[in-house]
């Protein structure tokens, strides 16, 4: 470290025509060079092709990191799913496929991504290094601005500094410079833990909870921003001086109902109900239809397509009267609908599958399919 001697990086040519640096990249590539490179503001069409460019290796790393994500991924599911804890959903089977492709998808995704990157980072920009000889170089602001730039360094083997100035000379290059570097440079080893950086990071860390920490669970509870916390409000099992009585909660008022929540006055009263409910609704088509679709799907288990007690469910469950007896028959249309309210003995209440409507219309349906049973002459006519 101590003799820091200036060592010659490389030399450079600046040039003003894009044309120009193309021709000369690519009679760089024919003489053989292989460390050089062209500098430029702006991509220049065509120059990777004169420059005889080969793909970057970067592409087979985000291949490898993208399948590597999806195998973790197959694995991860496969591991999940159908060793440590299957699951069977819907009746799948445990290693259900389709199920998982979001899952590797996303994987894949992101160790490509995150992993290239990093790859990108430390592997090929040799982060946290960030020297470079070319860095504030008189070459390197001049490329930045309005020059194109084309520079041979001199570690390639075919490097000689009189040839290569000759060259550019004969090629009209605008001005024609050495870079040279330190050779300190050449031993010095950046860390990634500089005390500096712990520090900064351990300032951030702090900064971070404590803001959040105020935000979350000091700052609601000051003015203007406790609206919230002290609010009017009722506690529970607390007197609240807002009511003479001082309960908070209030009773509904006496024989009020709430929207939808009607009490079926007839409950283990079938008499009644057959004397006192009538049908609202005319047996118009659309009601019958509707009344055959709710019968089948909710009586037919048990009564059978056509009522007459043949339950599909083969004795699972005991066979239901025939719906043709004539007791059923001089039923009146208020003491049948009683029964999907209320059920019947074994037979459930059927209120919750199905809309007072819609009870009224399996109503209707028993009443075609009897009709169906007993036809008479004048049907027929
Ligand atoms: C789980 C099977 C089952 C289902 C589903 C079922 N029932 Fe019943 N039902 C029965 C049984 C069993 C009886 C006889 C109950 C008894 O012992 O009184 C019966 C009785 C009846 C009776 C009275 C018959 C009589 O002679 O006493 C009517 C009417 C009736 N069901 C209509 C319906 C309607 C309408 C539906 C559809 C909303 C329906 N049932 C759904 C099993 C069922």
């Amino acid at each position: 470290m101590e003799d820091n001697k200036q060592i010659l990086y490389g030399v450079g040519a600046l040039f003003n025509s894009p044309s120009k640096v193309k021709e000369v990249a690519h009679k760089i590539s024919q003489l053989g060079y292989k460390h050089w490179d062209v500098h430029s503001s702006y991509p220049l069409h065509g120059l990777p092709k004169a420059m005889k460019l080969k793909w970057s290796p970067l592409g087979y790393v985000a291949l490898a990191l993208g399948l590597t994500g999806t195998l973790t991924g197959l694995f991860l599911t496969y591991w999940t799913m159908s060793v440590d804890y299957p699951l069977t959903i819907g009746g799948k089977p445990w290693f259900s496929f389709p199920a998982f492709v979001p899952v590797l998808f996303e994987l894949t995704v992101l160790l490509a991504s995150v992993g290239t990157s990093i790859v990108m980072l430390f592997v090929l920009f040799k982060f946290p290094n960030n020297r470079h000889p070319l860095h504030n170089s008189d070459y390197m602001n001049k490329v930045s601005v309005d020059k194109l730039g084309v520079f041979v360094e001199s570690k390639d083997s075919k490097f000689d500094r009189d040839f290569i100035y000759n060259f550019f000379r004969e090629e009209g290059a605008e001005e024609i410079v050495e870079v040279y570097f330190d050779s300190n440079d050449l031993v010095f080893k950046p860390k990634v833990f500089e005390p500096k950086f712990i520090v900064f990071l351990i300032v951030v860390a702090l900064v971070t909870s404590f803001v959040s920490y105020f935000v979350n669970n000091k700052l609601p509870y000051m003015p203007p921003f406790d609206f919230m916390a002290n609010q009017f409000r009722l506690n529970p099992q607390k007197a609240s001086d807002f009511f003479a009585d001082g309960f908070g909660m209030r009773t509904p008022p006496r024989g009020s109902v709430a929207r939808g929540q009607l009490i079926y006055p007839f409950k283990g009263k079938p008499e009644e109900a057959g004397q006192l409910l009538f049908n609202p609704y005319p047996p118009t088509k659309e009601i019958i239809e509707l009344g055959k679709q709710k019968y089948n799907t909710f009586c037919s288990p048990c009564h059978g397509w056509l009522g007459e007690g043949d339950s599909h469910l083969r004795g699972q469950f005991p066979n239901p009267p025939s719906l043709h007896t004539d007791r059923v028959r001089n039923w009146t249309d208020g003491r049948i609908y009683h029964v999907i309210v209320d059920g019947q003995n074994v037979m459930p209440s059927y209120a919750s599958q199905l809309t007072e409507k819609e009870r009224w219309a399996i109503v209707n349906y028993i009443r075609v399919l009897q009709r169906s049973m007993n036809a008479k002459e004048e049907d027929v006519k």
